[in-house]
């Protein structure tokens, strides 16, 4: 059976994958920070206990990530999901991220969250995927992060969602003679705890989309930036 490995399974979008990709028969190590908050987790390894393992991965902390990279030693890894993210203040926040009002600290944790991370989780099993025929890689980046299509003035998250899609466009480069697929997804603008309620999508057709794409692309589009849908975006 193929396998995957989610980051920020516990809600959203992750949690979402987590749940279409078991239907799908896959086998998923579904990650989460804080093992307080994985009771969704916890319902779904009842419906499918041999499928399903949880454990805890705080991606900011390379030392958690690298202790999960020890235990799975050696486990074959078909896919990650690159999906654990923040957005940083919003506007009804005291600190925030707009020009003149800059919380330089959580800029530094919105980029080590959104950007540095999942290279970091890419370097941690890369062992587990070069044991796989599939070798996929899924970062959940952001039209908020295009020059062209959006021009949200929202500094860390934008510029944290740019150069995510600039490494990952990168990495599919670097890694494309060796038969990986890097896939970029924005995956619209979903109603999660993120995306807020007056998001015009429901997660389940987001994530829909973005399984569609991923058990369908072809290894010619590595590196492609698209949303859920399967258009490409400018950026
Ligand atoms: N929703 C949208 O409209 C939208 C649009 C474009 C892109 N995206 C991207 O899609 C991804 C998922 O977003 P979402 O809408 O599902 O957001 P969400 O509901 O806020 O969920 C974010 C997930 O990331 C996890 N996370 C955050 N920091 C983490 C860390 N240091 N270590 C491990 N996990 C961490 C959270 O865990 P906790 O529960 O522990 O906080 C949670 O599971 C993000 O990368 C986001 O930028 C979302």
């Amino acid at each position: 059976m193929p396998s995957v490995l989610i980051t920020g399974s516990n809600r959203g979008i992750g949690l979402e994958f987590t749940k279409q990709l078991l239907s799908k028969n896959w086998d998923c190590i579904a990650t989460c920070r804080d093992e307080n908050k994985n009771d969704d987790l916890r319902e779904l390894s009842k419906i499918f206990p041999d499928k399903i393992i949880i454990e805890q991965m705080d991606v900011l902390d390379h030392k958690s990530i690298d202790n999960l990279a020890v235990k799975l030693k050696n486990r074959k890894i078909d896919m990650l999901i690159n999906n654990a993210g923040i957005l940083g203040p919003r506007s009804s926040d005291k600190t925030s991220q707009f020009f003149g009002n800059m919380d330089y600290d959580y800029w530094d944790l919105v980029h080590k969250t959104n950007t540095v991370a999942p290279f970091k989780v890419v370097e941690a099993f890369f062992g587990n995927l070069e044991i796989s025929k599939q070798k996929k890689i899924v970062i959940i980046s952001s039209t908020v992060g295009s020059n062209i299509e959006m021009q949200a003035p929202i500094f860390s998250y934008a510029s944290s969602k740019a150069a995510a899609t600039k490494v990952f466009t990168l990495l599919s480069k670097v890694l494309r003679e060796k038969g990986y697929n890097i896939y970029i997804f924005c995956p619209g603008h979903v109603k999660t705890e993120m995306g807020s309620e007056d998001a015009d999508l429901d997660v389940e057709e987001s994530v829909e989309g973005m399984v569609k794409l991923i058990e369908n692309l072809k290894s010619s589009q590595t590196g492609h930036f698209l949303r859920y849908n399967g258009e490409k975006v400018k950026y």
